[in-house]
């Protein structure tokens, strides 16, 4: 690793109540700034199963994420400028959100014994029978997993991909490259990735029309928590408090999805039995993988 100052190296052999010590020493919140390295000899030390009660599984893993986690708490609680607290704040948040990841990605073979299947990406709380809800940040998902990251699932794998609602949450630049380049790479020939994002034409048109019908639905509904201003719903709209990152009108997700390498792209109707209910004002896009 190299960026701590101190780096403490256990040797595992005979070495059980020194191997106790020292991991509960590197648990504790006072010592900071130094890694645990635990070296076994993989034959006789029996590392694994000696850290076991401090996790269930894969313990010294659990160990080097509970020492990172403390050693960016800390760096936390320094008296750090404004703009090195938010970055050592979203760091400990991407490394809590690796390990979630990690964990996701050993747990998928688990729903690949039966192929092809189908993906519920950014299932949120809306999950589908006979899918395989994966969600980052929703407990309730069958996979945890950053879609930023690699996808666990192999080449031609996935018959159907949907997503409601999560498109919009992937920045342009890589994020959405990324997410398109591992869908087209799980899909088998002629599997349809089917998106819904919420439509910017709407807010755009409505821009300046106190009358118009959106902002009667947005306010009913309660879409944009803490708006008042039309530019103030324009915002919400475009950034979600950070969440969204980029938005999506018909041409510019059709023009996306092609140059990704999509087949054929085609907007359709939103389809009641298939969404949710509450996503009726949305823009829905079908794109399939070519068949070779
Ligand atoms: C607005 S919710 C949509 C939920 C649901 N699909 C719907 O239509 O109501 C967006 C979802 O995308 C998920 N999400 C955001 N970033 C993600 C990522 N990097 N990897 C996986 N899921 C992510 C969020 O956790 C959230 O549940």
């Amino acid at each position: 690793m190299g960026l701590f100052l101190v780096s403490v190296e256990v040797s595992v052999l005979n070495g059980d109540r020194c191997l106790r010590e020292a991991a509960e020493g590197v648990i504790d919140p006072s010592l900071r700034d130094f890694e645990f390295v635990i070296i076994e000899d993989d034959l006789t030390d029996d590392a694994d199963s000696r850290l076991d009660c401090y996790q269930d599984h894969d313990a010294p893993t659990a160990i080097k994420d509970s020492v990172m986690s403390q050693l960016l708490k800390n760096l936390l609680k320094e008296r750090m400028p404004y703009g090195l607290r938010e970055a050592s704040r979203e760091l400990l948040h991407e490394w809590n959100l690796f390990c979630v990841h990690r964990r996701g990605v050993k747990e998928a073979p688990r729903f690949l014994q039966v192929l092809p299947v189908k993906l519920n990406l950014g299932c949120g709380p809306v999950r589908k029978d006979g899918w395989v809800n994966v969600d980052l940040f929703d407990r309730g998902a069958d996979l945890r997993l950053d879609l930023r990251a690699p996808w666990p699932f192999p080449d031609n794998s996935v018959s159907r991909i949907y997503s409601s609602h999560a498109f919009e949450h992937f920045d342009i630049a890589q994020e959405v490259p990324h997410f398109l380049r591992e869908a087209l790479r799980v899909l088998e020939p002629g599997g349809m990735f089917d998106v819904l994002v919420p439509d910017t034409v709407r807010p755009l048109k409505a821009y300046g029309d106190p009358s118009a019908a959106y902002w009667a639905i947005v306010l009913a509904r309660g879409w944009h928590p803490g708006c008042h201003t039309q530019l103030e719903h324009i915002n919400y709209h475009f950034r979600q408090n950070g969440e969204h990152k980029y938005a999506w009108d018909a041409e510019t997700l059709a023009r996306v999805l092609k140059n990704a390498g999509f087949a054929a792209v085609a907007q359709r109707d939103f389809d009641p039995t298939m969404d949710p209910p509450e996503r009726f004002l949305s823009l829905c896009m079908v794109a399939t993988k070519e068949i070779q």
